[in-house]
């Protein structure tokens, strides 16, 4: 007689394995089909992917390994206990992007609307808890209609679950939110407490409260798509980094973010062989850089010729145009990218610039990525609106980020370095571990002419024909350009370790990043700072 047979019993057909096996494939069918074709269906005739659908895409085929499939919310108010899909409205587990693990809950739009339940949150707890505890990254995938409401106030305590985590785990595991679809009220909170946020245009939106609330409080008109959109939060509000045209596409931009990022704080970024030559001259600078200080030139075009050939990812490239941050490669090796961008703002130090800069330095400090700032920076930005905006406390963040950081700090001074914008862009005495500067690069209190103007005002003011004072005036700029219109006196002061001829920069970086790749440099022991927030 078979085993099979032995473990037959009267109470059905086959063997109680048999049906232990049927119940498996029973209930994993109703995990896999989610809410249902019907609500499949909707959410595809709305241009978005399912839960599911977008974990095939986001990891390497064949690499998810779900965890939980089978849970099952426990709610019994409203009829609730007639309603149970396994796995409820969140797909969990682990995968592989590009070979290296990490971590990823997938919400489920078409189970309960994606809503948050107390198995929800533990389901998504248990897989950060994993990520945080082997190190891995986690990346959610966001499309929700937030707190389950029959659930109460357990879905909001399970969201503080959720918050607890993030902020845990914030600069142990890099923690990636795609947005592809609702998201809001409180809900917006765990995204907004990791490090990168994604968006697919069309189909996504984050807001605290919606049109219909904002209309009702404020008469304030407005549409969900101007009021938290993909293109508002990545141009406007600063609260994104990157956007997509669609899943497919926030997901694969993922994936490529992903490729620049360590799996936690106990490694340094993943190098690559490199694929571009380190000791090429860099061509074509003095072409872009122009004669004239006040003309503006593309800071992004220097950064492309310095870096490993296609290798620069900008980030967050819609909002504060006048820094620019991202990721590059230098001789395979990862770093990230501070620049001030002449083209816009005069390159000038504003609030929404500090915040984003100062935001990313934190990042890159916090998961052992090295800094290579390029500065062109005519000082913070004038005007009574960021006064009252607070660029004093919203500055500070910035320079406070370029202190604390003990990651190695390469600085190429392009041109204009004035004023404390000069002492906030990784100088020298903020721990800069080097500093270059091109000839171009002009070190001073500030420009020429201020510098005359409030020097020489009273001079000035003595000489009544109109053509006397110009020309004086002039004599007194070209006396100024000629004394701090150069690196000469920083090279004097040691400010800046070398004069580099712009051929030479990549050849520079990346034998000082060589020679700092074991750099160790620890900040006194405390609890934690108190960044000027
Ligand atoms: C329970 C919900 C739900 C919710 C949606 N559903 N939101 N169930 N709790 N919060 C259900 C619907 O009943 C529906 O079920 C299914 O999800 C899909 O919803 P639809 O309305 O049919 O979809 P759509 O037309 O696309 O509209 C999506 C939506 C809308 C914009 C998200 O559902 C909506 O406004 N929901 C309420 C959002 C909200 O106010 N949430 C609370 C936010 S405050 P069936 O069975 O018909 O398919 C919050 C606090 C977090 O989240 C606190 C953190 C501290």
């Amino acid at each position: 007689m078979s085993e099979t047979n032995e473990n037959q019993t009267p109470a059905g057909e086959g063997t109680h394995r048999d049906r232990v096996r049927a119940e498996l494939a029973r209930r994993n069918a109703e995990a896999f089909g989610g809410g249902g074709p019907k609500r499949v269906e909707k959410q595809h005739a709305e241009g978005k992917l399912t839960a599911r659908e977008r974990i095939d895409v986001l990891l390497d085929p064949g690499s998810f390994t779900e965890l939980d499939r089978l849970r099952v919310h426990n709610c019994s108010d409203f009829g609730m206990d007639m309603k149970r899909i396994a796995g409820d409205a969140v797909v969990t587990g682990h995968g592989l992007v590009n070979g290296r693990p990490i971590a990823v809950f997938s919400q489920d739009f078409t189970v309960f609307g994606g809503t948050l339940s107390r198995v929800f949150a533990e389901k998504v707890c248990k897989v950060m808890d994993l990520a945080t505890k082997v190190g891995m990254p986690v990346v959610g995938l966001n499309d929700s209609g937030g707190a389950r409401i029959q659930e109460g106030v357990d879905s909001l305590g399970g969201y503080a679950d959720i918050f607890l985590r993030n902020t845990l785990a914030s600069g142990v595991v890099p923690q990636v939110s795609c947005i592809l679809g609702p998201c809001a009220g409180g809900a917006v909170y765990s995204p907004a407490l990791t490090d990168f946020i994604l968006m697919a245009e069309k189909t996504s939106y984050m807001f605290i409260t919606g049109p219909e609330v904002i209309h009702a409080v404020t008469r304030e008109k407005v549409t969900k798509e101007a009021l938290g959109g993909a293109d508002t939060h990545n141009a406007v509000s600063g609260v994104a980094h990157f956007k997509g045209l669609d899943d497919r596409d926030v997901l694969q931009e993922c994936r490529r973010l992903l490729s620049y990022l360590p799996s936690s704080n106990r490694e340094g970024p993943p190098a690559e062989p490199p694929r571009d030559r380190a000791d090429r001259d860099v061509e074509g600078i003095e072409d872009i850089i122009p004669d004239d200080i006040r003309k503006p030139y593309d800071m992004t075009a220097i950064i492309r010729r310095v870096v490993d050939n296609g290798s620069f990812y900008e980030v967050q490239k819609f909002q504060a145009k006048n820094i620019v941050i991202g990721f590059a490669r230098l001789a395979g090796r990862v770093v990230g990218i501070v620049a001030n961008q002449p083209q816009h703002l005069a390159g000038c130090l504003d609030i929404n610039a500090s915040v984003k800069a100062g935001r990313f330095v934190r990042f890159l400090d916090a998961f052992n990525i090295p800094i290579l700032t390029f500065e062109d920076v005519p000082g913070f930005l004038p005007g009574t609106g960021q006064e009252y905006g607070g660029i004093i406390r919203h500055g500070a963040k910035l320079l406070y980020a370029y202190c604390e950081a003990t990651v190695p700090k390469v600085t190429v001074i392009t041109r204009r370095a004035y004023g404390g914008a000069y002492d906030v862009m990784s100088s020298k005495h903020i721990r800069g571990d080097f500093n270059y500067a091109w000839p171009t690069a002009e070190i001073a209190v500030m420009g020429s002419e201020g510098a005359v103007r409030i020097l020489y005002g009273r001079e000035l003011r003595g000489i009544e024909d109109e053509e006397d004072r110009e020309e004086r005036r002039r004599e007194l700029v070209n006396e100024y350009e000629e004394k701090f219109g150069n690196p000469f006196k920083a090279a004097e002061l040691g400010f800046v370790d070398e004069v580099v001829e712009f051929k030479d920069t990549r050849r520079r970086v990346i034998g000082a990043f060589d020679v700092l790749k074991d750099k160790r440099v620890e900040n006194p022991p405390r609890k934690h700072g108190n960044i000027p927030l």
